[in-house]
């Protein structure tokens, strides 16, 4: 039953005011249109739309067939005043270019990212982070999608991004993680490595002000093992992991504390990095 208040807008003119977030939806403007200064992501399928809204992030608007409606009832009860476009499959795929076989979607105001400091010290209940995974530039959605889920499952507290680091809110990065990027806490950092010309901390000094140790994951010849590492696991960790072609900056690499290796067999040179950060989440995870 679809509660009576509803703002229900039934599409008739694919360029109405109120539908640009969902025109013409190739990945390229999306991406264009979902860059963190715009102020929105597009969440797609319900599941993802649930996920979104329990974490406390808010809608701008929903878009969906008449047949999603019954079943998206109570979340479109719970955000009245909040525009939901309707049609019919051919017209919504009129609007954003694409079949949409994973049924609703929403547009949602990007939620502002707290300071790391901030981030860290909410984390583990208020307790404060013990592990945090750092992303240096990754590139590619997959991996981003695929690392957050990998720090879900290995307990990480909290993942921090570095400025060109890809887009976490990215649909496929969300869709990879099975929805872990509204469940680990995250946040970017506004410097890397280190902190601005006036001195004040950020990136590894801040972490290290922390009581991290922070540690770079890369293959250097001094590299420690990661088994040194996993049984000598510092109470507050850091590993840091590099960009899927060049690996960590060399500064990055010169302003942590240790540089670690993930032994290979089989004369592999690299894992990929969501592999990486899931082998060596695992071995430094808290027990
Ligand atoms: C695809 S790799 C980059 C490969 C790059 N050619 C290099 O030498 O670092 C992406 C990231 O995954 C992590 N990584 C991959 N394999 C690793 C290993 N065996 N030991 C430590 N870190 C690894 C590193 O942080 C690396 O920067």
């Amino acid at each position: 039953m679809l509660p009576a208040d509803l703002d229900l807008v039934e599409i008739t003119d694919v360029t109405a005011p109120g539908l640009e977030d969902y025109v013409a939806l190739t990945d390229v403007r999306l991406r264009s249109r979902t860059e963190p200064g715009k102020g929105l992501y597009i969440a797609e399928s319900s599941t993802v739309i649930r996920r979104a809204l329990a974490a406390g992030h808010r809608p701008r608007s929903f878009f969906m067939e008449h047949k999603w409606l019954t079943s998206m009832a109570d979340v479109l009860a719970e955000h009245p005043g909040v525009p939901v476009y309707t049609g019919t499959a051919e017209v919504l795929e009129q609007v954003t270019g694409f079949h949409l076989h994973r049924g609703a979607l929403a547009s949602m105001h990007r939620p502002a990212l707290a300071p790391v400091a901030e981030l860290l010290a909410a984390a583990r209940g208020g307790q404060g982070a013990r592990r945090v995974v750092v992303l240096e530039d990754t590139v590619d959605h997959t991996n981003v999608g695929a690392a957050m889920r990998a720090c879900a499952a290995m307990g990480v507290d909290a993942v921090l991004f570095t400025p060109s680091c890809a887009d976490p809110l990215y649909r496929r990065a969300v869709r990879v993680s099975m929805g872990t990027v509204f469940q680990v806490p995250w946040t970017r950092f506004e410097h890397w490595p280190a902190g601005p010309a006036d001195g004040a901390a950020d990136g590894v000094d801040l972490l290290r002000s922390l009581g991290f140790t922070v540690a770079a994951l890369a293959l250097e010849d001094d590299s420690v093992s990661l088994d040194v590492l996993e049984h000598d696991t510092p109470e507050k960790l850091a590993l840091v992991f590099g960009t899927e072609g060049d690996g960590l900056k060399k500064r990055t690499i010169t302003a942590c504390d240790l540089t670690v290796k993930i032994p290979m067999a089989g004369g592999v040179d690299s894992l990929n990095v969501a592999s990486a950060v899931a082998v060596a989440g695992w071995a430094t995870r808290v027990r």
